[in-house]
Parts: structure tokens; sequence; C-alpha cells
């Protein structure tokens, strides 16, 4: 897999074109804002604090870092909810209540952050870490935003513009955070600029379910271990996990309840792709996690434990829906991930190295790394019967 992409040289930071509704809409917050558009009119407004190099972060595009998505926006609209109609009117009153309407702001919980005095090595690494998750944010918020966009299905198009408004919001606040580093992600160049990966819709019912879902389990986990250890808490942000995380639950639901609107989506020969599916995101949050090893050691987290942790809880999350999980207590599992990152490092070292021994060494890299994928897949799943209905509470 991919790690060290080299910057792209046209990354560079680009000023939007101020709207003559700037005035208006400077005075609000990203957090009070319940519509997708005008949230990213408030963030592009403030776009002349952004920076190149945080932009050109979420630039890139290897197989590690969050991608924008676009699909066959028809077919998405063409979806009928009444098989699940029930759950679905409660799951959308509930996003429409809006519980965390202007939750995502600073406020008087939000500690003064001593960007200068951290150790460098650790900055570097919350920072990636911001940039990631705010371009992960940003993805699910232009997907989300342009399927409302292009449908006319009442009950799909009022979905999406719930999710895209959470989306916004959430990537508003990272931006809001990254800024006090003196560092910015610009969304309006993102949307116009970076790549879009083309998935059918089930392929972006699989992935982005998967996406909420081990995002819930990601939040939470942190969330709760800085409840028992609130000495690692070292920035504020993570005070804000707990409504955040509750967001992408709701966000999850809806797609395990479009997925049971087609029983086929869940059953027969793609559940070779839910698997697929499951070992991917998995491994990718491996071997990411793993290449912030510093930001890890100050939340006082094991990388390993987290990553079982988190496979835990959504292995037991995704059986609302998916018929399998992951074995992830089969002796090959654990052993095959640290091979996995082991080979990336070497595809980052002969990056790094350049010319023909480097080349040679990222081909070895990448050739080891796809084996190590291809012998996790090959780990039988645990299959599960899946219920009738699919709704769940966030409970951890
Ligand atoms: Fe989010
Ligand atoms: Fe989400």
């Amino acid at each position: 897999m991919n790690v060290q992409t080299p910057r792209t040289s046209g990354a560079t930071n680009v000023q939007t074109p101020r709207t003559s509704g700037e005035t208006d809409v400077q005075v609000k917050h990203t957090a009070d804002i319940t519509n997708a558009e005008e949230s990213l009119a408030v963030q592009e407004a403030q776009s002349k604090f952004d920076s190149d190099d945080a932009t050109a972060l979420a630039m890139q595009n290897t197989l590690l870092t969050p991608r924008f998505y676009t699909t066959d926006f028809d077919e998405m609209d063409a979806i009928d909810v009444t098989p699940v109609r029930k759950d679905w009117d409660k799951l959308i009153a509930q996003m429409v209540s809006d519980p965390n309407k202007g939750h995502f702001k600073k406020n008087e919980d939000w500690d003064h952050v001593d960007w200068d005095g951290m150790e460098p090595g650790l900055r570097k690494e919350f920072i990636d870490f911001l940039v990631s998750s705010c371009t992960a944010e940003f993805s699910g918020c232009v997907l989300y935003k342009e399927m409302k966009r292009r449908g006319n299905n009442k009950d799909i198009t009022q979905l999406f513009q719930l999710m895209a408004r959470d989306e916004a919001r959430h990537a508003g606040f990272i931006n809001d955070a990254l800024r006090e580093a003196g560092v910015a992600v610009n969304l309006g160049f993102l949307t116009q600029k970076k790549k879009y990966t083309y998935f059918r819709p089930k392929f972006i019912y699989y992935a982005t379910y998967l996406s909420e879902k081990i995002g819930y389990a990601r939040y939470i986990t942190i969330f709760r271990h800085l409840e028992q250890h609130p000495e690692h808490r070292f920035h504020p942000i993570f005070k804000w996990f707990q409504e955040w995380c509750n967001d992408e639950f709701s966000h999850g639901e809806a797609f395990a309840l479009l997925m049971k609107t087609d029983p086929k989506l869940t059953s027969g020969k793609n559940v070779y792709w839910i698997k697929f599916f499951l070992t991917a995101v998995y491994a990718t949050m491996y071997v990411r996690d793993h290449q912030r090893p510093l930001f890890h050691a100050a939340l006082g987290v094991d990388p390993d434990w987290y990553a079982h942790e988190v496979y835990t809880k959504t292995s037991k999350l995704t059986q609302q829906i998916f018929p399998i999980t992951l074995d992830i207590e089969h002796p090959r599992w654990q052993p095959t991930l640290e091979r996995l990152q082991r080979a990336n490092l070497q595809i980052a070292e002969g990056k790094a190295q350049g010319g023909l021994g480097g080349k040679v060494k990222t081909l070895a890299g990448s050739a080891k790394a796809a084996l190590c994928f291809a012998s996790l897949y090959a780990i039988p799943a645990l299959k599960h019967r899946v219920p009738d209905s699919p709704r769940l509470e966030p409970a951890y």
C-alpha cells in the first residue's frame, strides 16, 4: 500500500472568490448552520487563513488517505424505503430534531492549547490526524450533498441533506481547531481539485456504512478511554467526541436501513464484497494508526489494543446488517496485520530512498502488502443470523 505520496504541485492554496453573502455568513458559526451549502460558504469565507501544507496533505490520494467519492446518483435516487418505513421515519425524525445543533463550536470547555510548546513530533502527527479526519468528514459532506442535489426522491434527499449538514459541522469544527495551530484545510479548493473515485452504489453502501460505524467505534473508544484517563487529554477536541460519534452512529443506521430495503445487497456473492470491504477498512485503519506512534502514546493508547477494541465494537454493530464478521481472534489475524504494517514501512523507505534500489524496495514491499491482504481475506469469516429490524442505539 502506498503511504508516502509526494505533495502534488498543483495543491497550492487558491483564494475562493468571496460571495456577496459573505457578510451574512461570517457572523454565523458552522455549528449552528443546518444546511451544508451555507456551512461551506462560511468556511470558504475563512479560506484566507488556510495553509498550503494542510491542503496539500488533504489532496493526497493513496490507499490510506481519505478519498472523495462519486456514484450513480440516479440509481440511489430510485431506492424505495417502504420495506423499512417504520424504522426509517423514526430515524429521520430523530435526525430532524437535531440534538447537536450548536454543539460543534468552542465554548468554555475549550482549554487553551499550547501549540508552540507541543513536542514537534506529536504536533506533526496530531495535525496529520486532524487533517485526515477533516478530509474524511468533508468527503462524506461532499458525497451526501451531491446526492441531495441530484435526487428527486423525498426520502433520500432528506436523509442526505441531514447527513451533509452533520458532516459539514464536523469538518468545520476540526478546521477551527486546526486554525489555532496556524493551519487549515481549504475545503472549497478540495471540492474542485481533489480526484473523485467512482463507486457503484452498493460499494458506496458497504464502504460508507462501515466508515460511519468504525468512525463511531473509534471516537467512542477514545472518549471512554479519556474519561478514565483525563491526564492524557492533550487537546480539548476529544471532549466533543461523544456527541460527534452519535452523529456517525445515526448515519450508519441510515445506511443499514438503505441496505435492508434490498436483501440481495447482503446475500449471495455480495457477501464476498462485504468481506472485502471489512478487510480493507480494518487493515487500512491498522496501518494508518501505526503511522502515528507519538499521537497514540500521548493519548496513552496502545494502537494494537485500540485496533482490537475498535474491531470488536464494529463487528458487534455490523451484525445488525452483515451476515458475516471477520475472525479477529484467528491466530493469523494479528501477525498478518503486523506484517502488513512492516511491508508499508518498506514501501515508505523505498520511496524515500529513490533510485533503482528504492524502486525495488517499494515493489517488494507492495508485493508483501498484497500477499498480507490476501492472507487476511482468506481467514474464514464468522457467520451470523441477521435480525429482522436492523435498528440499534449507541450503547458503548
Ligand atoms: Fe462526521
Ligand atoms: Fe458521518
